[in-house]
């Protein structure tokens, strides 16, 4: 297999899988408080057309594939996908991103159907600062399902925590404490200032977040299973590890090797842009697997450089949570 590449000679090897717009909780930063409009049901892919995609992707090198969403595990029957996206000789490695709320309950199941990793969105540690954050949600089915997903042998599990001033930048040490105490691996993201319910100039930088965790002594670099731009490091005598992601501070699309696929079925070669390549109608209307590598590959070639963040360009056409992060 020769692999796939850009036209920016990146190798592309790893596909997230939004499998859902929908979500249980509605995040400040995420949706307004009414949630965002919603895909119908015919308008999703069925677990058939998600397969046949994964195939086509895998039989151009693709053998990486993360499950995102919206929030994955509101969406019936999600185990099955796993185990039919696990019968894919190629793909080598299978995860999943999820807020939480309903992973105590599918751990088992998802580990049994073939999952190996999960990564859990977590912003903060305090009770009634969740249920403002997530508008609702209950913070200790978050943590059971964090402790669930470690007995099922889903590992590395990872905590994302955005970090939003005046929001959450209060808890840093706190999170990084926890990674001392136990085999938490956490990483801090920068706010990308897209979305409503915080203004424009919300970010903390990396580079500001590692001069407030000085106090808890020097961290090492590291490293952790993972295929994306994360940046790992160790406090003293930690368990765990904590991570650094930098989509504003730094961007990372010299080294980017992914592309999304929409619930609708859109091939997105850029978080960030709003380039798409439909392969929903063609699937319906009965294309072969070479036609559609075809697409895949149009795709790839429509890869942007880099994005335009820092001018201010985000995507206007989906909101984020369509496009699964
Ligand atoms: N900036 C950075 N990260 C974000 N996420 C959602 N919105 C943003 C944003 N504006 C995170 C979620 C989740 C991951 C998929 O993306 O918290 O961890
Ligand atoms: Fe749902 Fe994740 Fe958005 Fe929160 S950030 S509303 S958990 S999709």
């Amino acid at each position: 297999m020769t692999g796939l590449s850009d036209s920016f000679q990146r190798p592309i090897d790893y596909l997230r899988i939004s499998v859902t717009d929908r979500c249980n909780l509605r995040c400040v930063y995420c949706m307004p408080a009414e949630g965002v409009h919603q895909l119908s049901h015919g308008d999703i892919l069925s677990y058939e057309e998600i397969y046949a995609i994964a195939q086509a992707a895998a039989g151009l090198g693709i053998n990486k594939i993360r499950i995102t969403g919206g929030e994955p595990l509101v969406r019936a029957g999600l185990p099955k996908l796993i185990q039919m996206l696990s019968q894919i000789d190629t793909i080598d490695d299978i995860s999943l991103t999820t807020n939480g709320i309903l992973l105590a309950h599918y751990a088992e199941e998802l580990r049994a159907a073939g999952l190996r990793r999960v990564n859990v969105s977590l912003d903060t540690l305090k009770v009634n600062r969740f249920k403002y954050i997530t508008r609702g949600g209950d913070l200790s089915d978050v943590l059971k399902g964090i402790e669930a997903a470690r007995s099922a042998g889903l590992n590395p599990v990872k905590i994302n925590m955005v970090v939003i001033p005046g929001l959450n930048d209060d808890e840093l040490l706190d999170f990084a404490a926890k990674t001392v105490a136990e085999e938490w691996h956490v990483r801090f993201i920068e706010h990308m200032p897209f979305n409503e319910g915080t203004s424009d100039s919300s970010f903390v930088s990396v580079s500001e977040i590692k001069e407030r965790l000085a106090v808890l002594g020097e961290l090492e670099p590291c490293s952790v299973k993972g295929n994306g731009p994360a940046k790992y490091f160790r406090l003293p005598q930690a368990k765990g590890t904590i991570g650094f992601i930098t989509p504003v501070s730094e961007h990372f699309c010299f080294h980017c090797n992914r592309l999304r696929l929409t619930a609708d079925g859109k091939l997105r070669p850029c978080l960030l842009s709003e380039a798409e390549i439909d392969l929903r109608e063609p699937l319906r209307r009965g294309i072969s697997s070479e036609e559609l590598k075809k697409l895949i590959k149009k795709a790839v070639a429509n890869k942007p450089r880099q994005h335009h963040l820092a001018e201010g360009h985000v995507p206007q056409d989906r909101p984020f949570s369509q496009v699964g992060g």
